[in-house]
């Protein structure tokens, strides 16, 4: 008898012999599954024996293979038997175990709230919404035009940068690029192009830049909101945002008009608030929530509009920004963490 053959015989028997006492010993379903697969698993002892099946001469290979197959039949129907065995032991053990306490207090489910972010963003719509503004949602990603140039943004101006903006690989060249929208300013471009005025609207989502620190998340929400008809002065935007405020605030707060630039609008504005003076006391710290101005004539002139005929509004905030103010919440991450124990103080 060739080595082979004496070798593998040994090996068969050798497994015969183990694989029995091996998986009764198992006592719980796990351990029985790694009893079994010591013998059949991927590199388990007869797989392997059969892995030898190759060197053993070919006139005993036929019978050598049926014996390794009845084996393995063999371990796998005692696997059955066992897994049976086992899980009837486990059922019998919980029937005979204490019976359920129904005297045991109720858990309290956890009811479900809007998120703050949510909430600020619900709450300036319903206003915008009393106001006569419409609502329009758009898309994240949007062109380098939607975004900067038709906005009247140069095409050297610095917000346009990668290192404050997210570029979309293989998004296309130049005005064709496509970028993570910097803000919903982009909504501008596309409601106005598709409408005519006069328009009222609003339009909430979110918006990404590269930055990242206690105040600054790389993602964050605005609600962009812009008017056009015929007639439309600075004074219309202002006593409207006033008005907004005041109700957003729920009243007791200052605002404050300050000049500022932005590329799509002329004359451009930031508007601040505070909480006004109590008894004397001291005024709340001025906060930056808006910036503002009259849609620059370029602007609607590149949506197709007649700047000799219509003029507008613009203006965007930040809404976490707002839920920030308002729940005198220090870190914008807070707000992105949904730690249920942060969350449910609102
Ligand atoms: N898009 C500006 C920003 O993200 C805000 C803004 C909107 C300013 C509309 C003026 C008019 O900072």
């Amino acid at each position: 008898m060739s080595e082979a053959l004496e070798k593998f015989r040994a090996g068969l028997s050798e497994i015969e012999g183990a694989y029995r006492p091996a998986l009764e010993a198992a006592a719980e379903e796990n351990a029985l599954r790694e009893a079994r697969a010591r013998f059949t698993g991927p590199s388990g002892a007869l797989t392997e024996l059969m892995k030898g099946m190759k060197d053993v001469p070919g006139p005993s290979r036929r019978e050598l293979g049926q014996a390794c197959n009845a084996l393995k039949t063999a371990i796998q129907s005692l696997f059955d038997a066992r897994l049976e065995a086992l899980e009837k032991a486990a059922l019998q053990a919980e029937l005979e175990g204490p019976a359920l306490d129904l005297t045991l207090p109720g858990r309290r489910p956890l009811p479900g709230r809007l998120h703050p972010i949510t909430r600020a963003e619900y709450d300036l719509l319903d206003i915008f919404g009393s106001m006569g503004f419409e609502v329009a949602r758009g898309p994240e990603i949007d062109t380098f035009a939607r975004c900067f140039t038709q906005l009247g943004f140069p095409p050297d101006h610095p917000a346009t940068d990668e290192h404050d903006t997210f570029y979309v690989t293989g998004g296309g060249e130049g005005d064709d690029a496509h970028v993570l929208r910097t803000h919903t300013s982009t909504m501008q471009i596309r409601e106005m192009s598709r409408r005519e005025a006069p328009l009222a609207v609003v339009s909430p989502g979110k918006v990404f830049r590269r930055d990242d620190d206690a105040t600054h998340s790389p993602m964050f929400h605005q609600l962009e909101g812009f008017l056009v008809d015929e007639g439309i002065t600075f004074a219309h935007l202002q006593g409207m945002l006033t008005v907004f405020l005041e109700r957003f605030f729920g009243g007791g707060i200052e605002v404050r008009f300050r000049a500022s630039y932005f590329p799509f609008v002329e004359p451009g504005a930031e508007v601040d608030v505070r909480r006004k003076a109590e008894h004397g006391g001291d005024p709340g710290p001025w906060m930056e929530i808006l910036g503002c101005g009259m849609i620059h004539p370029t602007v609607l002139k590149n949506v197709g509009y007649d700047p000799e005929k219509v003029s507008g509004f613009a203006f965007g905030m930040g809404v976490d920004r707002i839920a920030m103010v308002r729940h005198g919440v220090p870190n914008i991450k807070a707000l992105y963490e949904n730690d249920q124990r942060f969350l449910s103080a609102f």
